[in-house]
């Protein structure tokens, strides 16, 4: 299985694999040993849509050799293309949408048996239930959906038109799925949204993410309590209080500006002003003083000009962000930008020297902020051994512009050193010879980088 994208791909791709052991299928881990491929895509750049492409040529090979091979395009990019992957990609089985997840097993039996290929884009799967999970993974930190889709139209996003309407998971099934995962022994849950702040306004009765995170917070067992990723316009003072009145809720907040002009946001239809924005991230800091704050961040958004590229980098000074992506902007089929008839009007030099400019200024930013927990003591989840010389390479997914969050680069971890994730849900190496995963830990922190913190057990 290849997985394109963000979090909540991941997720998906677990509910896949979920659902192919159900089905009686082991993962193999290489598409060279495999009898189905399955790639599960992201349609936010093109780029990215570019990589899964070039990966299914690679499969093709493979299928050449083995011609049973059953190859299946997941997820986004199939909801957006449909029908047309199977012209560009003639040796692709299966084309299946982003509400499909739990059903890939079925889908594979039906090619298997009747040797045809099977398109499968409806949207009327269930939010994914507790149900189907039976044979999920645990680990001591999980993702658990309890939305899909998005309400939202801002004009770059393609997020709506591949995932849908927003659709909330019943609250008593969210909690219920939270539960049994900390029986199987999560100690750490991130509950998964597009728009999370905006989660239950379609269920009868009303819920609301912040009571939501009162429930979850009190299963016994569960350590930490996460969530991701909150729209601006969406934050409600309770969910600021939600920091300080449920003790297991981590203090990180990822709530993306994507730019510091007003001009700019009003044409990216985001519904809120640099002002209102810059509000939201002192009533964050008054609620939750030690909060850490993340962004994501689009340069060269059609007509963007250098004034207003100018309030993007004085936004990311002054919400003094730990971590933020920044992305330049691709210009994407199906979104209001393209039926506006919106012209990507901004050359890619001055996209790149712009995106450029703004990791450089975040890198400043970030190290200050990591700066701060030098000779504090941090209470670390640990995670997993350290990638090998972490400082050379991009040390966290959430520190760099990414594309589609997948790195091509054989990862090799080194033994001695652990990492695992603060509060704020800062990467943490300390120098342990033994096994964290799992644990939680204090340590003393005695260096930092703009991506990492590094110390020792205390
Ligand atoms: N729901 C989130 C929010 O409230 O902003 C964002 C979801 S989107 C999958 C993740 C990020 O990709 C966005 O925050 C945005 O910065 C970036 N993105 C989305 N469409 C883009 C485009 N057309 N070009 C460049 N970046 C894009
Ligand atoms: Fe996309 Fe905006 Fe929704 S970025 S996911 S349309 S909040």
């Amino acid at each position: 299985m290849l997985t394109f994208g963000c979090q909540m791909n991941e997720l998906d791709s677990e509910l896949a694999l979920a659902s192919m052991a159900e089905g009686g299928f082991a993962n193999t881990g290489s598409a060279a040993d495999a009898d189905v491929i399955l790639v599960n895509t992201c349609s936010v750049r093109d780029k990215a849509e570019q990589k899964a492409y070039s990966f299914l040529g690679r499969a093709a090979r493979l299928k050449k050799h083995r011609p049973g091979v059953v190859i299946a395009v997941l997820g986004c990019m199939a909801q957006k293309e449909g029908e047309l992957i199977f012209k560009r990609a003639p040796y692709v089985d299966i084309v299946a949408g982003t509400r499909q997840f739990t059903r890939i097993n079925e889908l594979v039996r039906r090619v298997r048996e009747n040797k045809e290929r099977v398109l499968s884009l409806g949207r009327d799967d269930e939010v994914v239930s507790a149900k189907r999970l039976r044979v999920r993974d645990v680990r001591h930190s999980l993702q658990v959906a309890v939305m899909r889709g998005c309400d939202h139209h801002c004009t770059f996003c393609v997020v709506p038109n591949t995932r849908g309407v927003e659709a909330s998971k019943p609250f008593e099934e969210v909690v219920k799925e939270c539960e049994i995962l900390v029986g199987s022994g999560a100690v750490e849950i991130t509950l998964l949204g597009q728009n999370i702040d905006s989660y239950g306004k379609r269920l009868n009765p009303r819920r609301s993410l912040a009571e939501l995170l009162h429930a979850v917070g009190a299963i016994q067992g569960l350590q930490r309590l996460r969530f991701i990723t909150s729209h601006p316009a969406d934050l409600k003072p309770e969910l600021f209080r939600a920091f300080r009145e449920v003790p297991k809720l981590m203090p990180y907040l990822h709530f993306p500006a994507q730019s510091g002009s007003d001009r700019i946001l009003r044409a990216m239809r985001r519904g809120y002003t640099y002002d209102e924005y810059l509000k939201l991230v002192d009533a964050a800091r008054e609620a939750c003083p030690e909060i850490g704050l993340a962004g994501d961040t689009i340069v060269g958004f059609p007509t963007e000009s250098d004034q207003d590229f100018e309030r993007t980098l004085e936004l990311h000074r002054r919400a003094e962000y730990q971590n933020a992506f920044i992305f330049t902007y691709s210009h994407r089929e199906f979104t209001p930008a393209d039926k506006m008839d919106l012209k990507d009007d901004v050359p890619e030099d001055v996209k790149l020297a712009r995106c450029n400019a703004l990791l450089d200024l975040q890198r400043d930013v970030s190290e200050k902020v990591l700066s701060k927990y030098v000779g504090r003591v941090v209470k670390v989840l640990g995670d997993r051994p350290s990638k090998r010389s972490p400082a050379s390479r991009v040390a966290s997914p959430e520190s760099s512009v990414s594309d589609d969050g997948s790195d091509p680069r054989p990862v090799t971890r080194d033994t001695r050193r652990f990492e695992g994730r603060s509060p704020q849900n800062i990467l943490v190496h300390v120098d342990s010879g033994r096994d964290l995963k799992g644990k939680l830990y204090d340590a003393r922190i005695t260096r930092s980088s703009p991506f990492a913190l590094y110390g020792e057990l205390v």
